[in-house]
């Protein structure tokens, strides 16, 4: 008996295996290693003492997964597996439908034919597009603005529809804010390949000296130092969410809930508490507003609190100290592993 985790070699999805084991789950890794690292596995099994097995696979190949989920006798999946950039879902509008969308209509049908009805579902704040108040409460208006956040919205509302169909899943949609940090062994942590495009790796990759300077997009948005506010999450508090919604779904049918701290941080506030947790002066530059950004973002977190019993326990110094720790043991990632 196992949960099937797709995606399972990622960022979150590591730590998700993690947690999962942890909690006394036997987990199997369903993922194709297009945007992850093969040494993650032995990673996680030096962290929890227990190897994870592992499924190479598209969640686009219906036969594959439907082979997976019984073979490994799975009782439930958390879907992970997708791509999660704004800018290039721009670009490839037709490769993030595929991948997100289909992907996780060929999950759903497989589970189906599988007999598997508990999924929990990797879902995005990108869903509510520009915000019209704060914090983002989960009935706030849904409006994403570009390809990434509407396949996110458009997966969530098929799931929900099939969740009432006469061939029902039990699905807990989970509404990330912006996953940082890293499991405390510093043997797991985040690994973007190339350039990265998100704060938290980038500004890590400079204090390690990989990147000369930080651009920081924008200084004349309306907030108190005129640098974009984003809610900050750590890592394994996210990882922690999953197990708590995939036993939830025990009881429940529909879950939707953000999972975020409550609290918004600057660039610069994240620039200086990175800054303090690593020793290291992190040079930065002011650059023009990226297109897409948005002013501030923060969650509500009282849903997932009152659903879950779930709340965020980790703070942005540990969430620096965290992903330092990963990126100082790691200069290059996984790849010099
Ligand atoms: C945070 C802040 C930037 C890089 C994205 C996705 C979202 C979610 C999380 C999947 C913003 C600023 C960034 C840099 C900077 N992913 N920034 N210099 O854009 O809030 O969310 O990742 O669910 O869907 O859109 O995160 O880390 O890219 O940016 O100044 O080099 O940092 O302008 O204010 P974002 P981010």
């Amino acid at each position: 008996m196992a949960v099937m985790i797709t995606g399972g070699a990622g960022f979150i999805g590591s730590h998700v295996c993690v947690e999962l084991i942890r909690s006394g789950q036997s987990v199997v890794i369903y993922d194709d290693f297009s945007n992850s690292h093969p040494e993650v596995v032995n990673r996680i099994a030096r962290i929890t003492g227990f190897a994870p097995d592992v499924v190479r696979g598209d969640v686009r190949d219906l036969a594959a997964l439907t082979a997976a989920l019984v073979e490994h006798r799975c009782t439930a999946v958390v879907h992970l597996a997708g791509l999660k950039s704004v800018a290039d879902s721009v670009r490839d509008a037709t490769g993030y439908y595929d991948c997100n969308l289909a992907g996780s209509l060929t999950l759903a049908q497989a589970m189906q034919r599988a007999d598997v009805r508990k999924l929990v579902f990797s879902s995005s704040a990108t869903v509510y597009g520009e915000p019209e108040t704060l914090p983002l409460r989960e009935d706030h208006r849904l409006a994403p603005f570009n390809p990434y956040g509407r396949t996110k919205l458009m997966a969530e509302q098929m799931l929900q529809d099939i969740a009432a169909s006469a061939d029902p899943l039990k699905v807990a949609i989970l509404r990330y804010f912006n996953p940082v940090g890293s499991h405390e062994s510093g043997l797991i942590g985040e690994d973007p390949y190339g350039e990265p495009n998100n704060l938290m790796p980038y500004i890590s990759q400079v204090a390690v000296g990989r990147r000369p300077s930080l651009s920081v997009f924008g200084r004349d948005y309306p907030t108190r130092d005129g640098t974009g506010v984003r809610d900050y999450v750590h890592v394994v508090d996210l990882a922690v969410g999953h197990v708590s919604a995939l036993r939830q779904l025990d009881d429940v049918d529909v879950i939707n809930v953000n999972l975020g701290t409550g609290r918004g941080t600057s660039v610069l506030e994240l620039v200086d508490a990175f800054a303090s947790a690593s020793g290291r002066d992190i040079p930065i530059t002011f650059a023009p507003r990226r297109a897409g950004d948005v002013a501030s973002y923060y969650a509500s977190s009282d849903l997932a609190f009152d659903m879950l019993g779930w709340k965020a326990e980790r703070d942005i110094s540990a969430m620096c100290a965290d992903a330092w720790k990963w990126q100082r043991l790691n200069p290059n990632g996984y790849r010099n592993a």
